[in-house]
């Protein structure tokens, strides 16, 4: 999946934020891979944590740059993040109970259009702040 999907543009010219999407989107191409490649399922199960760290760490940076910045939308946009986190943990659990009927397509279902909706309008709101208020660049 590259950037500019039939999902639509997720490029926001805020260099973090790109890098971090971008970086989300290949994680969440190789948890494709490696679950449509029969692999055992703590591989998959790996792919998966790999996913979950790295959007972790993401909606982090997201926050405290929105904290720096004074963002007056912070407390919606970081609930749209614990919601995502939730139905995460939620798929975890399962995996991790049903090791041999992980629910990686619903999982990349998931994920995929919650990640493409999100940033094409929380993120993107957040990004035209940063425009505005001249810290897009920092
Ligand atoms: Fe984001
Ligand atoms: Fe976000």
């Amino acid at each position: 999946m590259t950037m500019e999907t039939s999902q639509g543009n997720l490029i926001l010219n805020v260099k973090f934020m790109d890098d971090d999407h971008k970086a989300m989107l290949d994680s969440l191409n190789a948890l494709v891979a490696v679950s449509s490649s029969g692999a055992e399922a703590v591989a998959i199960n790996e792919a998966f944590v790999d996913l979950v760290n790295l959007t972790c760490a993401h909606f982090e940076r997201e926050e405290m740059s929105m904290l720096e910045n004074g963002y007056p939308e912070y407390a919606q946009h970081k609930s749209e993040h614990s919601a995502l986190i939730e139905q995460i943990s939620a798929l975890a659990q399962r995996l991790n109970v049903e090791t041999n009927s992980v629910p990686s397509d619903e999982v990349v279902a998931l994920l995929t259009n919650w990640v493409s909706q999100h940033i094409q309008t929380a993120d993107r709101a957040y990004a035209r702040y940063l425009r505005e208020v001249g810290a897009a660049n920092r």
